[in-house]
């Protein structure tokens, strides 16, 4: 019985490591070490190091990569018994015998290569949100799951707790009635943007090799190593990062866009501030990120649903205070919030999809939920997302992960629309509402943006399917 097949019978045995009797396994949640999902983090430093932590309880973690020794060391020193690497196509090379899965943690412009090049060789993955950097990674990436038939997880964490869940549950009871319009925040950037890019070059920091740069780069064009761009900082520079938006969307949109079962979107149009280099004077510092923006995204109509409009805020700006939302209350929790308004009343969910409730607060007195119908994940998000993904490559059943890529790659492509947006903005003649045609992945009325649905690779780099 080859390794898959193994785990595939060891995960029905166990029919979900969470119930059997002690005596059974060892003790309730006990895995046999043997039984354990082998699993390899690239990108172990910052999220990277969560989800390992999440995981290790119900995994082996049998192999670390990172580019910054110094920087992933912490993760390294938690794990001693795994190998550690450098360059994730040799720890790939070395380890596709022994590995069953790998998680990617890297910044979000090396997701679609690592999680691909992983998939090939028929390793499960686990990728962190967003899904990719860009709409033709996230397509591309869709489309690689189903050809190698691997279990596929974003890294959203929130998708699976069970308030986020229960949105949903509410929407298809018609709880507020068809939902026509839905409003995001996010306090995002809490890192730089709208900033010129570092003129200089300077030194590479101890733990990080030039090789290490060039591999931090991987697909995107050349750029010297400056540690304004470094580190958790990459998310303000659209060569590396994808902003405000892409950072917190696949938590804060997510919840709304199962609920309402969006799909694709038909326009967006995007509003960003201005920076300025001098009196009058506005910077064109086009690999930053705005330090504040506001997009507009326009839904049809879908199996009964009514066209529907999503519009998202962030650097400090929110929509209105919903009718029936007293001055003291919440807008939201966690750093953002989400109102939906419906026919028959309005909910209002925070970031993560966390505390949902109808507005006003009062009217949650005397609710009755509808039927829980959807299943839930044990322990939510509170490392639950790790541990679902782990319990479908045990029954080696993709369609029981929380956030396959069958769902993540839609949600992922809309928000990176949003980043297309604001970027065509600042190009002659972009500044307008732009439409998709989201099945053939174009813009159908301002051809430069098309520009940025895919991005031109650097020499070496590929994502050939
Ligand atoms: N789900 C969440 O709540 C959550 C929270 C934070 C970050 N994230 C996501 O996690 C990812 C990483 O974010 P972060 O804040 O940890 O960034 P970070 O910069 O702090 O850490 C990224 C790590 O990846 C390493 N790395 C970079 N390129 C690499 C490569 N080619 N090969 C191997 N290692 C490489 C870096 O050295 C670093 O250790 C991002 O996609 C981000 O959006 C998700």
């Amino acid at each position: 019985m080859n390794r898959k097949k193994f785990l595939a019978s060891a995960g029905t045995m166990a029919a979900g490591f969470w119930i059997v009797p002690r005596h059974v396994l060892g003790g309730r949640g006990f895995i046999a070490p043997s039984d354990k999902v082998n699993v390899a983090g690239v990108g172990v430093g910052g999220m990277g190091f969560s989800n390992m932590k999440n995981l290790g309880e119900y995994a082996n973690i049998t192999a670390l990569c990172d580019v910054d020794t110094k920087y992933a060391s912490k993760c390294f020193n938690t794990f001693p018994k795994a190998k550690t690497f450098v360059d994730y196509r040799e720890m790939l090379d070395k380890f596709k015998g022994s590995i069953d899965a790998v998680v990617v943690a890297t910044p979000d412009n090396t997701h679609a290569v690592i999680a691909l090049d992983s998939m090939k060789l028929g390793k499960h993955v686990y990728v962190q949100k967003p899904l990719t950097h860009d709409i033709y990674e996230a397509r591309i990436l869709n489309q690689a799951a189903t050809k190698y038939k691997v279990v596929t997880q974003m890294g959203n964490q929130g998708h699976s707790s069970n308030s986020n869940i229960e949105l949903a549950e509410w929407m298809d009871a018609g709880v507020i009635g068809t939902v026509d319009k839905v409003e995001c925040w996010t306090d995002r950037p809490i890192w730089p943007q709208g900033l010129p890019y570092p003129k200089e070059e300077a030194p590479l920091p101890e733990g990080l090799t030039k090789e290490g740069w060039d591999l931090w780069l991987g697909p995107a064009q050349y750029h010297p190593f400056h540690p304004a761009i470094y580190h958790f900082k990459w998310r303000g520079w659209w060569p590396f990062g994808t902003g405000a938006l892409g950072d917190m969307a696949c938590h804060i949109i997510d919840p709304a866009f199962r609920a309402l079962k969006l799909g694709y979107p038909t326009s967006v149009e995007a509003f960003s501030s201005t920076f300025y280099e001098s009196d009058f004077k506005a910077a064109s510092t086009p690999d930053s990120c705005p330090a504040a923006s506001k997009l507009v995204f326009e839904f049809p109509e879908r199996n009964g649903l009514p066209a529907t409009k999503l519009i998202w805020t962030d650097g400090g700006i929110k929509f209105d205070r919903p009718e029936g939302l007293k001055e003291d209350d919440a807008l939201g929790w966690d750093g953002g919030g989400v109102v939906l308004h419906g026919s028959k009343g309005k909910a209002m969910t925070g970031c993560y999809g966390h505390n949902t409730t109808l507005v006003p607060f009062e009217k949650m007195k005397d609710f009755k939920k509808p039927l829980a119908t959807y299943p839930r994940i044990p322990k939510e998000d509170h490392g639950g997302h790790e541990q679902n993904w782990i319990e479908a490559i045990r029954q080696n059943n993709p369609a029981l992960a929380s956030c396959p890529f069958s769902y993540a790659s839609p949600l992922t492509e809309t928000i990176l629309l949003g980043n297309i947006a604001l970027r065509a903005a600042k190009l002659k003649g972009g500044n307008k509402k732009l439409l998709w045609d989201g099945p053939n992945m174009r813009i159908t009325n301002f051809e430069p943006a098309n520009q940025f649905v895919k991005r031109e690779y650097r020499a070496g780099w590929s994502l050939d399917i």
